[in-house]
């Protein structure tokens, strides 16, 4: 399979050198990466963090550094077309500042309000533009009714398979994760390096592209 994973969380400049962004470690990114060339596939990563341990020779490996959201946006866009499986793992941010101050703003003796506007939903266009056989994993981030809210991201973004995590997974280095297809009920992965959630996502990812062929049914 080819795999495009996105990585880490994006930054949205206010001026040169201030930005919005989130506390993302990239982590479960690189862990799927490293779970989809151990079993062989090939990968395209789309990241904001840098990793050394995964960025040696490998053919089967590309690595696209982006900043901000619609950095990503653009480089999901220019390879999605050529991938088998889209895992949206990356924080993008939401909201991205109105205008982008050219110079570092000045100290004031009074409030200061950044005007915001919403980036694009890169998952929910991925949702909206694949092709029967590709398959779109998305995460959701949830910090009450968990299932209920990740259920309907699963839907209305049309994916195959939804990942739910809570804030403590945010830069940690094990983490829960509850995982549902359209056709599956509610799997949970407890407490586990994310190494290990990584390989079960690889794994579940696998059964049903390779089902697909067997049962030209796309249900996962
Ligand atoms: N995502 C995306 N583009 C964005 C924001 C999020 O592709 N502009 C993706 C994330 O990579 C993740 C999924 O959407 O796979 C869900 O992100 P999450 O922050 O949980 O949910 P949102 O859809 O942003 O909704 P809300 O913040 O209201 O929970």
């Amino acid at each position: 399979m080819r795999i495009l994973i996105t990585a880490g969380g994006t930054r949205e400049y206010i001026d040169p050198v201030r930005f919005i962004s989130n506390a993302s470690s990239g982590r479960m990114g690189y862990a799927l990466a490293r779970a989809a060339l151990k079993s062989g596939h090939k990968v395209v990563i789309i990241t904001t963090i840098e990793n050394s341990k995964l960025e040696t020779q490998n053919s089967k490996l590309k690595i696209i550094k982006v900043v901000t959201a619609a950095e990503m946006f653009k480089a999901v866009k220019k390879h999605f077309r050529q991938c088998d499986c889209l895992i949206m793992s990356a924080a993008v941010a939401d909201y991205t500042p109105v205008r982008r101050v050219k110079t570092k703003i000045r100290k004031q003796d009074k409030t200061l309000s950044i005007k915001l506007k919403p980036t694009a939903d890169i998952l929910k266009w991925a949702g909206k533009h694949k092709k029967k056989d590709q398959i779109v994993v998305g995460f959701a981030l949830e910090d009450k009714a968990i299932r209920n809210r990740a259920a309907k991201k699963l839907k209305e973004k049309n994916l195959d398979m939804i990942v739910a995590n809570t804030p403590a997974a945010i830069g940690a280095d094990k983490s829960t994760v509850q995982i549902k297809t359209p056709c599956s009920g509610w799997m949970k992965i407890k407490n586990v390096a994310k190494a290990a959630i990584a390989e079960r996502i690889i794994a579940v990812i696998e059964k049903a592209i390779y089902g697909n062929h067997q049962r030209n049914v796309r249900c996962i």
